[in-house]
């Protein structure tokens, strides 16, 4: 059965570069960021474990792990690291699971048979402290994903779950939010005293900033 945002995420034990870890366990009280990706030493993938080893202190800034999934073993990921911090310039130091069986894989949907029976393409889910699904996004082998866009899905997520609010198109943190049809203009203003730009009954903008 597929995976849809607000399901449970499947939880599982799995060999990590940073041992064995429970994923609800792991991520606890957390926000993660788990993404697949189709091999070790190939050169997208380097580029795109570099930038996740990068923005370690954004991550961190927003409560969330990441934790890497392929379908190699420990071993050619420990190496693959190695390689990863010295081209990339960083030191990456969240968990990659190894999957060599493609079992979380699998579970995850991340294998698209059309594409690879046994390599990942590049699915990414964020999950929330609840291990809700949150958002589910899918790139194909040969594109890099949009880390300015990973970090700004997430913090769109928390600002929505904190103040009860939409976001808009190319919405960037600092921008305007969406107050949700479901809010009464009469709730809306006892709910944000701030005011709020009413362009349409259903159509309201209001800065929580
Ligand atoms: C890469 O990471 O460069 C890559 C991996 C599999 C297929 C295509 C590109």
């Amino acid at each position: 059965m597929s995976l849809r945002i607000g399901d449970t995420a499947p939880n599982f034990t799995v060999n990590t570069t940073a041992g064995e870890i429970n994923l609800h366990d792991w991520i606890g009280d957390s926000w993660c960021f788990f993404f697949s990706h189709p091999a070790d030493f190939t050169p997208v993938c380097t580029t795109e474990m570099g930038r996740t080893a990068q923005l370690a202190g954004e991550f961190a800034s927003r409560n969330t792990k990441p934790l890497g999934l392929s379908t190699d073993g420990i071993k050619e990921h420990l190496e693959w690291i190695k390689d990863v911090d010295d081209t990339q310039n960083t030191t990456l130091k969240f968990p990659i699971i190894a999957d060599p069986d493609t079992k979380i894989a699998r579970l995850y949907d991340m294998i698209h048979p059309n594409e690879s029976d046994t390599a990942a393409v590049r699915s990414v889910f964020i999950i929330d402290p609840n291990k809700k699904i949150r958002l589910m996004m899918t790139y194909p082998m040969n594109v890099g994903r949009n880390f300015d866009e990973i970090l700004r899905v997430i913090d769109a997520l928390q600002i929505a779950d904190k103040n009860g609010v939409a976001t808009p198109a190319d919405w960037i943190p600092g921008g305007k939010v969406i107050i949700p049809p479901s809010v009464s203009s009469e709730d809306a203003k006892a709910k944000f005293p701030q005011g709020f730009d009413e362009i349409r009954p259903y159509l309201r903008f209001v800065d929580v900033n």
